[in-house]
């Protein structure tokens, strides 16, 4: 893969160039087939998408940390539309889980045909600004701004990768009375992390005792994750994430601005 700071454009939104292409992003829009059992976890960057890497693997495994522990996870969950995603999903067997950042308008056309999932995780625009902003200064793949006021006129225009927040977020919202549909809130999840997994279990049909729910809590609390070599993506080369100018596991805490933030919409 071509490191480049040089966003593609693709239907009116801006991507990383070399982590995507046009291949990759049409093939995940317009040619992947969407299996009954897909599920999908859904998030604008920065809104708990590792998080729910964590919960998802955790959940299928039934609370046994073996695999979060054993494997990367953007090879657990990987994202659809990275250049990698075809060569990584295509043939995986069922059920397979899958990470996408993608517009609801460039999401694989043949979900709707089907019985699959989506799970769609969304936190307040404030933090997840300056959360990218860390990001961007960290992610050799992104463009940045040093300047904080800077990056806030980045984040609230067109030029963002992924698109606007708001317009992101809007778009996914028409799916909020689908059943196949389950929306998070970041915010509460940190607020209750249990009641969120027995949830999203409910959600996907999945029936863990209380001593799994307990473990894909614990594994997937922020602790365990930053902890974790598979998920805090230290074993990412300096090349694409400079750890010297920061950590992916800044501080997972939400302001709890999110109903005014909505009203935003
Ligand atoms: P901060 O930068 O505010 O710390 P994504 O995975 O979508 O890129 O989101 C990254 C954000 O989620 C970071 O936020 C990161 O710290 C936070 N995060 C990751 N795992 C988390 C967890 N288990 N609990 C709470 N926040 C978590």
């Amino acid at each position: 893969m071509a490191l480049t700071k040089q966003y593609m454009e693709y239907e009116g939104m801006r991507v990383p160039g070399g982590v995507h292409t046009h291949e990759s992003l049409t093939w995940a829009w317009k040619e992947f087939e969407t299996r009954d059992d897909d599920v999908f976890n859904v998030t604008y960057p920065k809104s708990g998408t590792t998080w729910l890497q964590e919960i998802l693997t955790l959940i299928y495994s039934n609370g046994d940390p073996t695999s979060v522990k054993t494997e990367f996870s953007w090879n657990r969950v990987p994202w659809i539309e990275q250049h990698s995603g075809r060569k990584q999903i295509e043939n995986r067997p069922s059920p397979r889980l899958i990470t996408t950042h993608l517009p609801k308008y460039l999401f694989p056309q043949s979900f709707y045909k089907t019985k699959a999932k989506v799970i769609y995780t969304v936190r307040n625009p404030k933090d997840v600004c300056v959360s990218l902003y860390h990001f961007s200064l960290i992610a050799q793949f992104m463009e940045n701004r040093k300047d904080f006021q800077d990056f806030i006129s980045l984040f609230l225009s067109n030029d963002v990768m992924f698109g606007r927040w708001f317009e992101h977020v809007k778009g996914w919202l028409t799916m909020k009375d689908n059943p196949n549909f389950l929306l998070l809130s970041y915010d509460n999840m940190i607020k209750d992390p249990r009641s969120s997994v027995v949830n999203i279990c409910k959600f996907l049909g999945k029936d863990l005792d209380a001593a799994a729910i307990d473990s894909v809590v614990e594994h997937s609390s922020f602790k365990s994750m930053k902890e974790n070599n598979m998920s805090n993506y230290s074993a990412v080369p300096n090349e694409f994430f400079d750890k010297e100018k920061g950590s992916f596991y800044r501080k997972g805490k939400d302001t709890s601005l999110f109903s005014g933030a909505s009203e935003m919409l």
